[in-house]
């Protein structure tokens, strides 16, 4: 088993019609239980490359590993099962399905996969305790658990959206810019809690941000500016 579980090589992405490439990265490495801060201004890449890394988005050329697997090498269905199986992704605007309960917004994962299904069960007796568990880690009162997505305040909303991310304990998680929406001190009680989970899980953190004040607290910190060749509008 690898200790890299992220590794791109020789990457390049361009946008269908645009007249540069997006992305050229020619290496780019983050191993096992790091938890890494990848800055990068606005419009900098950040968001086009975690949609290459969920399989989303499909390089013009180069290297995508997760775990050791080749995204390319995947047909479509089979990566998109693999990223369930393996990743925890938590969205810039969270994507909560907004007609379900926090607590179902929490169970989706194990739906799709029987993998993250299987391991909650085995890690807290049922998928709904693993759930309940996590929405109580995470500072959400018992009381909002039934509650539509949509009656969540957006702190709330934020923490729904981690607990999904981490049931079923898959090895990555990856969060794009989460904490947009929240004043500073809320940011940073909300990082303190998802590190602390991650660790606990013994998972590898991905998080970008165009907020170089959030870094503290991580064990590695990069830029877009040194990983990426190409240097976005938001630098201009
Ligand atoms: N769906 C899209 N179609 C075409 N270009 C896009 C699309 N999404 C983003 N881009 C372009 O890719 C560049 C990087 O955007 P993005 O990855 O969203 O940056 P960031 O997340 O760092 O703000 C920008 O120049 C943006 O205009
Ligand atoms: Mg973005």
């Amino acid at each position: 088993m690898t200790d890299t579980v992220i590794r791109i090589e020789g990457l390049d992405f361009r946008w269908p019609g645009a007249a540069r490439s997006c992305l050229d990265i020619p290496s780019f490495q983050v191993e096992r239980g790091e938890h890494l801060f990848l800055h990068g201004e606005s419009g900098s890449g950040k968001t086009t490359l975690l949609n290459l890394l969920a399989g989303v988005l499909t390089p013009q050329s180069g290297q995508l590993e997760l775990l050791g697997q080749n995204l390319k090498a995947m047909a479509s269905a089979r990566r998109d099962h693999y990223r369930v199986d393996h990743v925890g992704f938590i969205f810039q605007q969270f994507n909560l399905i907004p007609y379900l309960s926090a607590l179902d917004n929490v169970l989706l994962p194990c739906r799709f996969s029987s993998r993250r299904r299987l391991r909650a069960e085995e890690q807290a007796g049922s998928q709904r305790d693993a759930a309940q568990s996590l929405l109580s880690h995470l500072d959400l009162n018992e009381g909002l658990w039934s509650r539509s997505a949509t009656q969540l305040s957006v702190g709330q909303q934020q923490r729904v959206a981690a607990a999904r991310a981490l049931i079923g304990r898959p090895e990555i998680i990856i969060a794009d810019e989460p904490t947009s929406a929240l004043d500073a001190e809320r940011q940073t009680a909300f990082l303190d809690l998802l590190r602390r989970e991650c660790a606990a899980a013994n998972a590898t953190l991905l998080f970008v941000s165009h907020d170089k004040r959030l870094a503290s607290g991580f064990s590695r910190q990069a830029a877009m500016a040194e990983i990426n060749r190409i240097h976005g509008e938001g630098a201009a």
